[in-house]
């Protein structure tokens, strides 16, 4: 049945039919393809190094695609329905990286959600531009952060009309999904780009029951991680880029600035495997994980009922999202095992999840995952519930605390430098958080729950931020990784 399959991977193909010519290679990587390994090293990794080599006449060059790269690239495009799209070694670290680069110069404005992963923050250090943060709105009845409303998008952008770009972040770990198309039309109303970080979403609009891809909905650029959710190996992602918001020459010399001039053929050639998989399979390709995912949530209603997961939103929603079903949100509703002590738990019996936070794990299934393997995991589940009791205990009724709604907290922050300079120890001093208002954070401020960065290094303390930040206090939240994280005191830039 496969055989009779046309797999269009040229990149791969190119690899393997190098390969086949029995090359003598006298040039990097200096194993020559595997056979270098001595034992015990020559067993699982052998393989992989077949099709590890380097710029050659046969295999292209990613800095400048002109054969089989660009090849698979362009077959990428036609899949994604992107323009250009860039295939990435370095994650979608350096795509987050490089679409700033190419962005912005420095001194430039972006408009960019606070829950960003740090790679935003990264790019937008190294670019040496101003970040306008904007807080994301809480889903009501979970809690969870999405992306900022439209209203304080535009907000930002009437305030900052010189912003360049407004950077988003969709979907969020959770697996919870913006269609960001009205954000794109606002954004393009102003005259700026939407540069939109989808690494969890690379598999959006190949399925019905997946949300629409950010591409699709009329972003500028967006990065994908096709590891994460495709099957692509770890690091292997894809920048999309649709129409002439974003120059391309500006982010060709951006993705050669970040990423390594050798970058991995493996790596690429899993990328366009990923891709080759899509266009051969279609929305077949995910049936078997969406029957799982589904059948997972069956299971679990019989068999271990203490537990609990994210469903879809009421329809009245007035924050509208779309969940990911190819992942699960679990948590005990009896409220006695927190997320990190039920990941414990998993793990004791064999069974590995995404991530956890102080009440949920994040469980994927992707695109393989069998009714075997929910069943057992399920059935993991169902004995944590037993040997913990839960199954006799209440249900809780889960209290929220809404930290940001209370007080009159500027939703958009003054534009803030996010400094690369190691700050001088002597430039700095410790003041209680009561006094600390108008003075300029030294630390980067982020309380578990909710795990949403409060307060930039750099970025100016308001009355607002210091009433956010005491509430949290006396609500337990911890701080990890500043000076003082029971957050009486902040580390604050001297003044003058
Ligand atoms: C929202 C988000 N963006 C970007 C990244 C970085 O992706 P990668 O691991 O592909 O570099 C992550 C990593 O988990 C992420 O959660």
């Amino acid at each position: 049945m496969l055989r009779e399959i046309k797999i269009n991977a040229p990149l791969y193909e190119a690899l393997v039919q190098h390969y086949h010519k029995n090359p003598r290679s006298f040039h990097v990587p200096g194993h020559r393809f595997g056979g270098g390994l001595q034992p015990p090293w020559n067993d699982y990794y052998r393989d992989i190094l077949k099709l590890d080599v380097t710029e050659l006449a046969d295999t292209d060059n990613l800095h400048q695609a002109e054969g089989v790269i660009q090849e698979a690239q362009q077959l990428a495009a036609d899949c994604f329905k992107a323009d250009e799209t860039y295939f990435l070694v370095g994650g979608s670290t350096s795509g987050n990286v490089a679409m700033i680069l190419a962005v912005c110069n420095p001194g430039d404005m972006i408009i960019v959600q606070r829950n960003v992963h740090k790679s935003v923050l990264n790019g937008i250090i190294l670019a040496g531009a101003r970040a306008v943060f904007l807080t994301p709105q809480e889903d009501e009845k979970s809690g969870l952060s999405t992306v900022p409303s439209l209203q304080d998008v535009e907000d930002a952008l009437e305030r900052h009309p010189e912003v360049k770009a407004v950077f988003m972040s969709t979907p969020n770990y959770y697996g919870m999904a913006v269609d960001v198309a009205s954000y794109a039309e606002l954004a393009h109303r102003y005259e700026c780009a939407l540069l939109v970080d989808e690494a969890h979403g690379a598999h959006f609009g190949f399925h019905p029951a997946f949300p629409a891809s950010a591409l699709h909905a009329g972003a500028d650029a967006v990065v994908q991680s096709t590891h994460k959710t495709l099957t692509a190996m770890t690091m292997g992602a894809m920048l999309h880029v649709k129409g002439d918001r974003l120059r391309k020459d500006a982010l060709r010399q951006a993705l050669a600035m970040v990423q390594s001039s050798s970058p991995s053929y493996p790596l690429m050639a899993s990328i366009d495997i990923a891709r080759a998989m899509v266009d051969t399979y279609g929305e077949q390709l995910f049936d078997g994980g969406l029957n799982a995912a589904e059948h997972f949530k069956n299971v679990m209603d019989q068999k271990a009922p203490a537990f609990r997961y994210l469903g879809e939103q009421a329809a009245d929603s007035s924050l509208p999202w779309r969940l990911d079903p190819l992942r699960a949100v679990v948590w005990d509703g009896t409220g006695t095992l927190s997320g990190y002590e039920l990941l414990k738990e998993l793990e004791r019996q064999g069974c590995w999840a995404e991530m956890a936070d102080s009440k949920r794990v994040v469980l994927l299934f992707g695109i393989s995952a069998s009714y075997e393997d929910v069943e057992a995991l399920a059935a993991v589940f169902a004995e944590i519930g037993k040997q913990h009791g839960l199954d006799t205990k209440n249900q809780i009724n889960e209290t929220r605390l809404s930290v940001f709604d209370q007080y009159r907290y500027d939703r958009i922050s003054a534009p803030v430098i996010l400094s690369r300079v190691i700050p001088d120890e002597r430039s700095i001093e410790t003041v209680p958080l009561y006094l600390a208002a108008n003075r300029q954070s030294a630390e980067l401020v982020i309380p578990y729950p909710p795990g949403i960065p409060v307060l930039y290094q750099g970025e100016l303390i308001t009355d607002g931020i210091i009433a956010v930040l005491t509430n949290l206090a006396e609500h337990g939240a911890v701080c990890q990784g500043i000076a003082d994280s029971s957050l009486t005191s902040l580390r604050v830039y001297k003044k003058g």
